[in-house]
């Protein structure tokens, strides 16, 4: 029998005690011997609840417990978690999260702790919630050199857009809604702001590399700017705006990037709506591979850190490798990457003053009345070529990046 403690009995920590409970008999099949929850750390009390009495407010009742093998850390945030997990790890048990911001800032330091130990620090849930894509990464793709990854990483900016454009919906109401179904941070500008997209991609960059890659050198914009006359203009233009968090790995230089950007409607990314994530992988050998499901909720997230509990109780006394230098992998400037922009002027600005700042553009108009302004579509041209336009012409509405 494999004893399990939970910390944080919120969205994802009550889904893990339904998985781990609900599917038993599977899990138990699976690990090679039955998996139970022992212990709950929360803050709070749960009178009401039939897991009420294993709540304890007391970390040490947890690392002092021999009888505990794998400690599931789903409080979010880095601290207190960052203690607990480095405590539970130096106990010598395994530690299983589906924190993005720890893996993404301690990960490295967390792995090593793990292997000297001989136990694991497991992170399957922290990116793309109930998708599996670091395991495939790291073992799967093990044989391939990775180009790029690009990804729509954050299910509650994904649920928004789709709920703004097929529903009419206004940010507000969308973010409510995606609050109420437990897809939001406890933050949710962490979501809005791109910043939780940063940190997974900066996850998935660091295990494709191999290296440190520190997710505030990454270049982040979120989706707070976007409006639905924005979303009309992408609508008319056969395009759909999603959140993409964007890694190119090319001539030994690495970019990164979050940024919403308008997307063709062919594109496979394009038909991904609602709470789910997709990521689009791109190998030397096997060239495009997508990854698609959903990336935010209770159980799909739980159903994912509960497939790395049993990974940890299957690998008992042995720590499964995770290459993951915590020596610093550089990003390379992003002002010479070169694209298309979808841009709004005020209408003052005049076409010929357009067409010396942005060189041919194709206009788009949506025909509305109250919609007095310039909206065009540039030629391909570099993020600093772009930003230097725009500070020719001045009075910018917004302008979003085509993929
Ligand atoms: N807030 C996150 C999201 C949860 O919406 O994707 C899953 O990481």
């Amino acid at each position: 029998m494999a004893k399990v403690a939970v910390l944080g009995y919120g969205t994802i920590g009550a889904g893990v005690v339904k998985v781990l409970e609900g599917n038993a008999e599977a899990i138990e099949k699976r690990a090679k011997e039955r998996i139970e929850v022992k212990r709950i750390l929360d803050l709070r009390d749960f009178p009401d609840d039939p897991h009420g009495h294993m709540v304890t407010h007391n970390f040490d009742d947890i690392a002092g417990d021999e009888e505990i093998d794998v400690v599931v850390e789903c409080m979010g945030g880095i601290e207190p978690a960052y203690h607990f997990v480095k405590a539970s790890l130096l106990a010598g048990k395994s530690v299983v999260t589906s924190n993005k911001e720890l893996v993404a800032k301690r990960g490295a330091e967390l792995i090593s702790i793990a292997a000297d130990k001989k136990s694991n620090f497991l992170f399957g849930a922290s990116v793309g919630g109930g998708i599996p894509i670091i395991r495939p990464i790291l073992a799967c793709l093990s044989a391939d050199v990775l180009y790029s990854i690009k990804g729509i990483l954050n299910g509650t900016t994904n649920f928004m857009l789709s709920a703004m454009e097929e529903r009419g919906w206004t940010f507000e109401r969308a973010l409510k809604k995606a609050q109420d179904l437990g897809y939001a941070e406890r933050n949710p500008e962490a979501d809005v702001e791109g910043f939780d997209a940063c940190r997974k991609i900066a996850i998935l960059t660091s295990l494709a590399l191999e290296h440190q890659v520190d997710f505030e050198d990454v270049e982040t914009e979120g989706i707070s700017s976007i409006t639905t006359e924005d979303i009309r203009y992408a609508l008319k233009l056969h395009r759909t705006i999603r959140l993409l968090a964007i890694s190119i790995m090319k001539d030994g230089k690495n970019y990164a990037m979050v940024s919403p950007f308008m997307i063709d409607e062919t594109s496979p990314l394009a038909s991904v709506r609602d709470v789910f994530n997709a990521i689009l992988v791109h190998g030397n050998m096997s060239d495009d591979i997508m990854f698609y499901g959903k990336g935010a909720g209770s159980l799909p997230t739980a159903s994912a850190v509960c497939a790395d509990v049993v990974d940890c109780v299957r690998s008992k006394g042995h720590h499964k490798e995770i290459p993951w230098n915590p020596q610093k992998a550089e990003l390379s400037d992003n002002g010479g990457f070169a694209r298309k922009f979808f841009v709004r002027l005020e209408n003052e600005v005049t076409e010929e003053e357009i067409s010396q700042a942005f060189g041919q553009v194709d206009y788009v108009d949506l025909e509305d009345e109250d919609l007095v302004e310039k909206a065009f579509v540039t030629g391909i041209m570099t993020e600093k070529d772009f930003k230097a336009a725009v500070a020719k012409t001045g009075r910018l509405i917004n302008r979003i990046r085509l993929d």
